[in-house]
C-alpha cells in the first residue's frame, strides 16, 4: 500500500491531495482563486503565486485532517512540477520539498499534463493502448499511450488552447470570467446559426488552431456593434461550441481509428463541457471512452497523486533531493 500527499499550485489553485495507490482519493482539498482572478478578467500570476504562500500550509494541514491522518503515515510526497506559471509552481515545490525533507520522505516531480490523464484514472481502469484527448485552459493535445506513463505527443495546438479561446470568445460576449462553463450552459439555449468557419487544418492530421475561430467571432461582435445590432448571445455560444467540437471529435475519431486504441480518455479543465460529453459518445460509438469525475477535470492535487503513484512504479523517487545530485525535481519534460 502506498499513501501520497500530493500538491498543486501551478495556477490559480491551490491543493493538496492524500490518495492511495493511485486510486483512492483520502482528502481532497482545493482552495481556488477565482473570485480574485475575476476581477482582472484572468488570471494575475504575481497575485497567484502570493495566495498560493498565503493559503498553502493551511490546505496541507486540511488535507491531512481530512484523511484522519499524520505525516508519519504518507510514504512519498508528489508535486507539480511543471507547466505551469513559474511563481505559482514554485510555492507549491517549496512547500512540497520542506514537507518531505522535515519528515523525511521521497519527493517526486509530476508533469501537470500527465496529471490531467491520470485524473480519469482515480474512477476507471486505465487500457492501453490509450488514446489521451487533453483539453484545457493551457492545452490541446492528442496523445498516443501505447502504456502506463508512456506519452507520444500526435498533435497540438498552433495557437490558442481550447479553453483560452473559449476564455476570449465569453469575454467578447461580455461574459464572466472564466468564461468556458457560462459558455457551455449558453450554448444549450442557443442553435448553430452563425455558421462559424471549422478550422480542422490537415484532415488528416491531427493538430489544431482556434485563433482563426475566436477572431471570427470578435469579428462578428465588432461588425454588430458598428451597425448598432443585437448579437443573439446564446446562438453565437452554440455555434462556436459546435464549430469547437466538431474539429475536436472528428480528430479524436480519426486518431483512435489509426491507431486501434481500447481506450479513449479525455481530460482537462475542458473535458467537463457538456455539450462535449453529450456528442462524443454519439459520434465516437464503437470505442470507449472516459471522462474523469467533474471534480478532478480541473486543476487539482489529486490527479497529481494517482499520476505519481505509476510514475513511481516505473522510475521511482528521489531521496537526495536537498543534497545536490543531478536536479531536485526532474528537469527533462517527459510528455
Ligand atoms: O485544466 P484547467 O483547470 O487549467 C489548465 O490547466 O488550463 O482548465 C481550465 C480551462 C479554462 O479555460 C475554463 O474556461 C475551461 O477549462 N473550462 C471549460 C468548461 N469548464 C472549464 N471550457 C468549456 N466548457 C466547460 N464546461
Ligand atoms: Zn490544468
Amino acid at each position: 500500500m502506498m499513501i501520497i500527499l500530493a500538491v498543486e499550485s501551478s495556477c490559480d489553485e491551490s491543493s493538496v491531495a492524500l490518495v492511495k495507490d493511485g486510486k483512492e482519493v483520502l482528502s481532497h482539498v482545493v482552495l481556488s482563486q477565482m473570485d480574485i482572478h475575476a476581477i482582472y478578467g484572468g488570471v494575475v500570476p504575481e497575485i497567484a503565486s502570493r495566495n498560493h504562500v498565503v493559503h498553502m500550509t493551511r490546505v496541507f494541514e486540511q488535507a491531512l485532517k481530512e484523511a484522519h491522518m499524520t505525516p508519519k503515515e504518507i510514504d512519498l510526497v508528489a508535486v507539480t512540477r511543471g507547466p505551469g506559471l513559474i511563481g505559482s509552481l514554485l510555492v507549491g515545490i517549496n512547500a512540497a520539498t520542506a514537507f518531505a525533507f522535515a519528515h523525511g520522505k521521497p519527493l517526486l516531480g509530476v508533469n501537470h499534463l500527465h496529471g490531467h490523464i491520470y485524473a480519469a484514472g482515480l474512477d476507471h481502469e486505465l487500457k492501453f493502448p490509450a488514446l489521451a484527448l487533453l483539453i484545457s485552459g493551457g492545452h490541446t493535445e492528442l496523445i498516443y499511450m501505447k502504456e502506463h506513463m508512456s506519452f507520444e505527443l500526435l498533435g497540438t495546438t498552433l495557437d490558442d488552447a481550447v479553453g483560452e479561446a473559449y476564455d476570449k470568445v465569453a469575454r467578447t460576449l461580455g461574459l464572466e470570467y472564466p468564461g468556458g462553463p457560462i459558455l457551455d450552459k449558453l450554448a444549450l439555449l442557443g442553435s448553430d446559426t452563425y455558421h462559424l468557419p471549422r478550422p480542422y487544418l490537415d484532415k488528416t492530421a491531427f493538430n489544431f488552431s482556434f485563433s482563426g475561430l475566436k477572431s471570427a467571432v470578435i469579428n462578428i461582435v465588432h461588425n454588430s456593434a458598428q451597425r448598432n445590432e443585437k448579437i443573439r448571445v446564446e446562438d453565437m455560444c452554440a455555434s462556436f461550441q459546435a464549430s469547437v467540437l466538431d474539429v475536436i471529435i472528428e480528430k479524436t475519431k480519426l486518431a483512435s481509428e489509426k491507431y486501434l486504441v481500447k481506450q479513449v480518455i479525455v481530460a482537462g479543465g475542458v473535458a467537463a463541457n457538456q455539450g462535449l460529453r453529450k456528442r462524443i459518445y454519439e459520434e465516437i460509438k464503437d470505442q470507449e471512452i472516459i471522462f474523469p469525475k467533474m471534480a478532478y477535470c480541473t486543476d487539482n492535487a489529486a490527479m497529481i497523486g494517482a499520476a505519481a503513484y505509476y510514475q513511481y512504479l516505473k522510475k521511482g523517487a528521489l531521496k537526495n533531493y536537498l543534497l545536490g545530485g543531478e536536479s531536485t525535481l526532474g528537469i527533462e519534460d517527459e510528455r
